[in-house]
């Protein structure tokens, strides 16, 4: 994975922070005009500015607040912001830290600068969990993944640049380098899996088809010893049975894949973990087509794909001791002359059979076949991630992923990683009464059915996930971004991530 920052800890700056030549200096204070030692330094060397500020009361040192303040040529840094850290006295939560982290990226992004330090006073967390090592891991994916911009298909004259290059960091802590230093790594690494998924997901879709998607996917293996590739083409599906998958791909002349990456961390014989994206690469609906305005977003449909393959990516960078498996199903959905009709219908590789009333739920489609190909891994878990439903985005918006779950350990346990990465998802019931609303007169099982779209596609897939503890992940909403800023996320990378990571 590409590292666009240089992000490190350096718990001696502060012996010559007055000298180092920098573009940007970040210094957090904490709320009750108590400066730390470099902010005191700094302080002196600026004829008191940061006193004067704080005296005004034009800064409180409230969470997460910025302030920019003159250098007076006094310091070799270019530009100097303050960043508020709260009362030393009241316990930071998990919010608060998002909000220093976030804080901490404006600064260092705000203007063109190339190098930065950040110094960060002494804070007091809410929890066992919530340590200066959670918020430089906050503080690291947040540097990284803002530090994105997408440029794979733009003139020179049109790129942006990425101006910020080396960040230093300084924290008065009692934790020890090492571990400081590990919760920026790891928060690194989630970054750049982020920036993973994002330029997957911003790829067109004539660029970025199920093919790209098993090249990208072999070539990630390929540079880690612990991570394999194996790819299935349409033959192979055929004769494992995955009519289902392959009803999907009919109607476009790109072939449909499936795509399984193993990583092994863990001992040969240690059950995995796995992780199933919905990789189609692009949506039209199929014969029922989609209206054409916002179309195009359609591209993004392949951003549950996009998490599994950057998530594979991140826990190999960091070595988890288990093992791992990722499957992407992959297809184009097109309404060709060979396309699926609605009320045709496939045979799962399950064996049970399926009714396609629409074939815009075609997500589900391709899932099905995915999630009985992993039983044969005996899998502890399977999570799947898919842009599945526009009704999950009427529920939660664009903030929050919905997950649904045959397991209510797994639930709790994928919404606490959701917490800690910042990367919020919220439970919808997944009841027997809704099971009914996919009943057909002409099949085990129909594609669609009933009000609560989320739930219902929930649903379906659930008939295919009963041989373990299994969650799904509605990130319609939360893939990609709409409007001037359009384009991928990098979600639910970091929830995953954390997830693996705590099972570690
Ligand atoms: N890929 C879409 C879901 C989607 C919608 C993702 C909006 C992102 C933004 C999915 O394949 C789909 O078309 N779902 C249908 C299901 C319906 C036909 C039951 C939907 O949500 O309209
Ligand atoms: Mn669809
Ligand atoms: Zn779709």
């Amino acid at each position: 994975m590409k590292k666009r920052l240089t992000l490190s800890l350096n718990q001696e700056l502060s012996t010559n922070l007055l000298k180092t030549k920098i573009d940007v200096l970040v210094i957090g204070v904490s709320e009750g005009r108590i400066l730390n030692s470099i902010a005191e330094k700094i302080d002196k060397a600026t004829q008191g500015s940061i006193k004067k500020l704080i005296k005004r009361g034009e800064f409180e040192s409230k969470v997460g607040q910025t302030a920019y303040i003159a250098t007076n040529d006094g310091t070799s840094a270019e530009r100097i912001f303050l960043i508020g850290c709260g009362k030393p006295t009241k316990d930071l939560s998990s919010e608060d830290l998002d909000k220093i982290a976030m804080s901490v990226t404006t600064c260092l992004t705000s203007k063109k600068s190339s190098t930065g330090i950040v110094s960060l006073p002494s804070m007091k967390h809410d929890s066992k969990e919530n340590t200066d090592e959670t918020l430089l891991q906050k503080i690291g994916t947040a540097v990284e993944s803002k530090a994105y911009t997408y440029d794979a298909k733009l003139n020179k004259k049109n790129k942006k640049i990425n101006y910020l290059k080396k960040v230093s960091i300084v924290i008065d802590s009692k934790q020890s380098a090492a571990k400081l230093r590990k919760g920026l790594k790891t928060g690194q690494a989630i970054g750049q899996g982020m920036n993973v998924a994002k330029d997957l997901a911003n790829l067109p879709g004539n660029v970025c088809t199920p093919s790209y998607l098993a090249t990208s996917s072999r070539s990630a293996a390929n540079k880690y010893q612990k991570l394999s590739c194996r790819v299935y083409g349409e033959k192979e599906m055929k004769k494992m049975g995955m009519d289902c998958l392959l009803s999907v791909g009919n109607g476009s002349a790109q072939e449909s894949k499936l795509i399984s990456m193993n990583y092994q961390g863990g001992k040969k014989g240690d059950k995995p973990y796995a992780i199933v994206g919905k990789g189609i690469t692009f949506d039209t609906g199929g014969i029922s087509l989609k209206p054409p305005p916002t179309m195009d977003e359609m591209k993004f449909d392949m951003c549950g794909a996009a998490s599994v393959i950057a998530t594979m990516q991140v826990v190999s960078e960091l070595k988890l001791p288990i093992n791992i498996v990722g499957v992407v199903a992959c297809a184009e959905n097109m309404p060709g002359s060979k396309a699926t009709k609605p009320g045709d219908v496939v045979r799962t590789m399950s064996g049970k059979t399926v009714e396609i009333l629409n074939t815009d739920a075609e997500g589900r489609l391709v899932l099905a076949d995915a999630l009985t190909y992993v039983e044969r891994f005996e899998p502890r878990s399977v999570v799947d991630i898919a842009t599945l439903t526009g009704a999950v985005i009427m529920a939660l918006g664009y903030s929050t992923s919905g997950l649904m779950s045959n397991n209510d350990k797994l639930a709790e346990e994928l919404l606490e990683a959701g917490r800690k990465a910042s990367d919020r998802a919220w439970q919808l019931p997944l009841w027997d009464v809704y099971q009914k609303d996919l009943d057909s007169n002409f099949a085990d099982i129909a594609n669609i059915g009933g009000r609560a779209g989320t739930i219902t596609a929930a649903c379906f897939l659930s008939r295919f996930a009963e041989k373990y503890p299994w969650a799904h992940l509605d990130v319609a909403g939360t893939a990609s971004y709409k409007g001037a800023a359009k384009g991928g996320s990098g979600r639910p990378v970091p929830l995953l991530s954390q997830y693996l990571i705590d099972k570690s």
